[in-house]
């Protein structure tokens, strides 16, 4: 594999093969040095042109335990304040030898574009509305490690819940086609204000009313309300889309047992989830967090590590 862009693109072979030796990753999480010698040598620049704290953070340790060198550019503090293009950004990195790019930005497809102009991999750290697939495959290794810790492995037959603000979300489209792929059944559940369009071209089923699927759920992904991509009014008040689509306490009452709840941070705690909902034993939400340093890790190495992950 050259680039992670997205998990339309990724086989359920390597969304696996990913998941698989993330758990070998997850070792290292425990160890009193938490150092692998994969990478030595090699250089990981995190080019983020939009804020983070999760996806940043944890690329730069899971770059750092694997032993690369890492290094964070951000718009703020980088020539691209000055109007720098994207194109001669990128450029001027790779230039310097860089081997991978972990990469976020606004714009839609800037991940893809970024793959075409350097030699180095690219992985795609979220653009825009379009993708977030190492976000999608966190959220796998969390599901998964639940299901076998419940005593229900596998996806097959699982039923996934993705609620909310799913028309400015990158993570639902990578969860759509990840847990699809994966062999979980996907329901989308939001106003039709926020359903993105298109989704019945996805292997998706739809609801309006989360009140009709929610007993029959193993998990409920909730998604972050992105007020600042809303230039209109999307719902009347934060209050009334929180009583129609928030994991509010009688919800959470309502879940089945075993289900889970997940959450990609950072969290509305108020308006998609409730306080009793995100700390709730049901919640994997830290889970997620830790997952998402091992599965870094596994798609550093997987991209990296080896003669193929040699740059062009
Ligand atoms: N979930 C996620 O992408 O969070 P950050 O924006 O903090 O990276």
């Amino acid at each position: 594999m050259r680039h992670l862009l997205g998990t339309k693109d990724l086989s359920k072979e390597e969304a696996l093969a990913i998941l698989d030796l993330a758990e070998d990753m997850a070792q290292v999480q425990h160890r009193q040095v938490k150092k692998l010698p994969a990478l030595r040598g090699r250089t990981i620049v995190n080019a983020f042109f939009e804020d983070s704290t999760r996806t940043r953070t944890s690329f730069e340790i899971a770059g750092k335990w694997l032993s690369a060198d890492t290094i964070n550019v951000s718009a703020k503090g980088s020539s691209v304040s000055k109007g720098e293009s994207l194109r001669d950004t990128m450029l001027t990195l790779d230039a310097m030898g860089v081997d991978a790019f972990v990469i976020r930005h606004p714009s839609s497809g800037a991940a893809k574009q970024v793959s075409g102009w350097v030699g180095a991999h690219v992985i795609n750290a979220g653009d825009g509305q379009h993708e977030h697939p190492t976000q999608a495959l966190l959220d796998a290794f969390s599901m998964r490690h639940h299901f076998a810790k419940i005593g229900n492995p596998g996806f097959e037959g699982k039923r996934v819940a993705i609620v909310g603000d799913l028309l400015h979300s990158r993570v639902v489209r990578s969860n759509v086609y990840l847990l699809s792929k994966l062999g979980a059944e996907v329901v989308l559940v939001a106003p039709p204000t926020l359903m993105p369009a298109g989704v019945e071209n996805w292997p998706v089923t739809t609801a309006y009313d989360f009140d009709s699927v929610i007993s029959e759920l193993d998990v409920a992904m909730m998604l972050r309300v992105q007020r600042e991509r809303m230039a209109g009014g999307f719902f009347p008040t934060p209050r009334e889309y929180s009583d129609a689509y928030g994991l509010t306490l009688e919800r959470l009452r309502r879940l089945k047992e075993g289900a889970a709840i997940c959450h990609p941070g950072p969290m509305n705690r108020g308006v998609e989830i409730s306080s009793a909902a995100s700390d709730s034993a049901a919640s994997l939400v830290f889970d997620q967090v830790a997952s998402g340093v091992a599965v870094r890790m596994s798609v550093l190495y997987t991209l990296l590590g080896g003669e193929e992950g040699i740059r062009e």
